[in-house]
């Protein structure tokens, strides 16, 4: 059931959440799965709800850095990146404190712990008033598009949920930015989301990605990075120059190519913020179409558009390729 979020409804979701049970929230990037991150049953929920392979671990939402650092080490280059973007679109992925109060299941047993401080109102009442921290990923089936409507989550879990607090659409509208970091404190991308690289590597310095120049036991992974994801159930086709008339079209500025059955313009202005907003929606309403496809325009890979086109290429990765739980729609 969707409530709009108001004191009550959210007074009731934090009770929920204490209880054990599942409740969606808004963030700034897209709605969020939660659960109490301190118990194994309300864990092992959100992986049933998701059909999400046991294996990817689940990032922690706390209130404040204060809160964050009673459940990860948060020093060095970790907290300048904590005090200049919490609450905000970024996750930091730190060691673990010893011992910890959080299900072993939310780090998939990895010594690591990913935490964020989401900024938007709704998420911070809502953590504000749980009495226990909230491990959430997006609200969707594993592998699907992310929601950024309550309406998407509704539609997209396996099972209904009693409660989704409605917080309206998610105005970013692209997962948080991860930050990891090797040994020595330098900051690794494990995935590009709704803070720009250059404003991370403004504060932090260059930002390697995972993989690249590791030394053995030294490389940060990204469980759960797989090829294929975000995805709508209509096959995707980049930097698409013509389009069909059975096809869609995600158009990006002025002049979007003519043609397609349908079209949805991620941004007139060019604008890669509103197109990061404008991204999973445009997806969902094309998903719904019956198209043969959708042909995505090119999207400059500057600023936001490195996020942008990470979930356009794992979105266009043929549903054959991985070994993926069956799709919706
Ligand atoms: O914007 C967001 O981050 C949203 C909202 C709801 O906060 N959440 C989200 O969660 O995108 P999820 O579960 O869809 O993605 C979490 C990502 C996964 O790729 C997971 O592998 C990675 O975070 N992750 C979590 N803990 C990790 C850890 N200890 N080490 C490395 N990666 C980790
Ligand atoms: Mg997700």
């Amino acid at each position: 059931m969707i409530y709009q979020a108001s004191p009550e409804t959210i007074q009731r979701a934090a009770q929920a959440l204490a209880n054990g049970e599942l409740v969606a929230f808004p963030t700034e990037t897209v709605y969020g799965l939660g659960a109490d991150a301190t118990s194994d049953l309300a864990a092992a929920a959100i992986f049933e709800a998701k059909a999400r392979p046991r294996l990817n671990p689940l990032i922690v939402h706390v209130p404040d850095l204060e809160a964050a650092a009673r459940y990860g080490v948060i020093e060095g280059p970790a907290l300048a990146l904590a005090r200049a973007f919490w609450p905000g679109p970024l996750t930091l992925v730190v060691r673990r404190r010893q011992p910890s109060p959080l299900s072993a299941l939310v780090s998939a047993g990895l010594d690591t712990i990913a935490l964020r401080v989401p900024s938007h109102p709704v998420a911070q009442a809502l953590l504000r008033q749980s009495t226990v921290p909230v491990a959430a990923p997006s609200a969707n089936r594993s592998g699907s598009l992310s929601p950024t409507l309550a309406a998407h989550v509704a539609m997209g879990l396996r099972a209904p949920l009693p409660l989704i607090l409605d917080g309206g659409s998610s105005g970013v509208g692209l997962e948080s930015t991860i930050i990891g970091f090797r040994s020595g404190g330098r900051p690794v991308l494990l995935r590009a989301g709704g803070i720009e690289r250059g404003e991370i590597e403004a504060l932090a310095g260059p930002l390697h990605s995972p993989g690249l120049s590791a030394r053995a036991g030294e490389s940060v992974s990204a469980p759960g990075q797989y090829a294929r994801h975000y995805a709508p159930g209509t096959p995707l086709r980049l930097n698409a120059t013509q389009v069909a008339s059975d096809e869609g079209l995600l158009a990006f500025g002025p002049d979007p190519l003519a043609g397609a059955k349908v079209t949805r313009n991620l941004s007139e202005a060019e604008s890669l913020r509103e197109a990061a907003a404008n991204l999973f929606r445009h997806l969902h309403a094309l998903d719904g179409q019956e198209l043969k496809a959708i042909a995505v325009m090119a999207i400059p890979e500057a600023g936001l558009g490195e996020a942008i086109n990470d979930r356009l290429r794992r979105a266009a990765v043929p549903a054959h390729t991985t070994a993926k739980p069956h799709r919706t729609g």
